[in-house]
């Protein structure tokens, strides 16, 4: 499926849940988050006949992500089916990691073909100021069932934040030498909770993990779905990636679309700009989900305005910045 300024759109992110067992300062407010009852979020059998629609306009690949997506009831099961659709190749999760290795093998048997897991830091003092729990132990035990048990392809990602001491920037890199496992440092997005934040970016980044990387080389094969730009680090088995929406746009080969646990199908990450679906999944029929899905890519907008201000934005542009929160987009 081509978009409008010839884009081939092959990926659907599809956020399950927007409850988390984390309270990440850049994502969400420590308390006072009223979560989505069961009613507005959407049925398995609901995720199941959009993701179906999808594949029979050209979306290949499946992101389940959250809030949490291991917290949500019977994700292994989702998991499962989403594997059993024509056209889907490949069903991949973000996870935050802290459930990750009580679930390993039901996830791996369910044929889960990779998964992503959020590390920020790795000292539990850094990772509670970041999570606002202590939840580290679990995560690092999660990691090391992935690599001993090595059934499901790993990566890491890591949202780099100027206060985060480069020995765990280090020692986040450092998961890469050990194991071949792909880890990327993300540039925080003025998004929702994380718009007041402030965010490291790419070259200082570079400069702080050098002392553990040691020189960064561009590598120029094709890795992954996504954004991520990647070096080789010289004794390193996975590679560096860097995702950095801010210092390095990366509009121009936007493959995706993303579903909200709510049932809206946004067009951008940024903008507000997108479908409800819930009229189609109402009307019952496959063309109506069908049409929903292929209106939602031609409203694709050319680029975000991370770097505009909002009333460049208003003179230039009549989609709006989205207002919800990552959690209920999906990360
Ligand atoms: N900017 C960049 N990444 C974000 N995430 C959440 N909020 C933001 C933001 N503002 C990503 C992180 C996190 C995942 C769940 O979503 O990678 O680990
Ligand atoms: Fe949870 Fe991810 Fe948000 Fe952290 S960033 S609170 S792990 S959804």
């Amino acid at each position: 499926m081509k978009d409008h300024f010839g884009r081939e759109i092959d990926y659907l992110r599809v956020s399950v849940t927007d409850r988390c067992n984390l309270r990440c300062t850049y994502c969400m407010p420590e308390e006072g988050v009223p979560p989505l009852t069961h009613a507005q979020i959407l049925r398995f059998s609901e995720i199941l006949r959009i993701c179906e629609a999808a594949a029979d306009l050209g979306i290949h690949k499946v992101k389940v992500t959250g809030g949490e997506p291991l917290v949500r009831k019977g994700i292994v099961s989702l998991i499962h089916d989403l594997k059993q659709i024509p056209g889907i190749e490949q069903v991949t999760m973000t996870t935050n990691g802290i459930l990750l290795g009580e679930m390993y093998e039901e996830l791996a048997e369910a044929g889960l073909d990779a998964v992503t897991v959020s590390l920020d830091a790795v000292t539990p003092e850094s990772y509670r100021r970041i999570t606002r729990r202590d939840e580290l132990g679990k995560v690092l035990a999660s990691l090391e069932t992935v690599k001993e048990r090595g059934l499901i392809p790993c990566k890491i990602n890591c949202v780099a934040l100027p206060d985060t001491p480069d020995e765990e920037l280090g020692a986040i890199a450092g998961f890469a030498r050990e194991a071949p496992v792909h880890v990327r440092f993300i540039e925080l997005m003025p998004l929702g909770h994380g718009s007041g934040i402030e965010r490291l970016p790419e070259e200082a980044c570079m400069k702080r993990l050098f002392p553990y990387t040691g020189l960064l080389v561009p590598f120029d094969g094709i890795l992954g779905n996504g954004p991520a730009r990647y070096y080789t680090a010289e004794g390193f088995r996975g590679k560096i990636g860097f995702i950095s929406a801010i210092s390095h746009a990366f509009c121009d080969s936007c493959n995706r679309l993303r579903l909200t646990s709510e049932g809206f199908l946004k067009s951008c990450l940024y903008y507000d700009t997108g479908v409800d679906l819930r009229p189609a999944l109402e009307e019952g029929g496959k063309e109506a989900l069908r049409a929903a899905v292929r209106a939602a890519v031609e409203r694709k907008p050319l680029c975000h305005s991370f770097r505009k201000t909002e009333n460049e934005e208003k003179r230039e542009n009549t989609d709006r910045r989205d207002a919800r929160q990552m959690s209920q987009i999906g990360g």
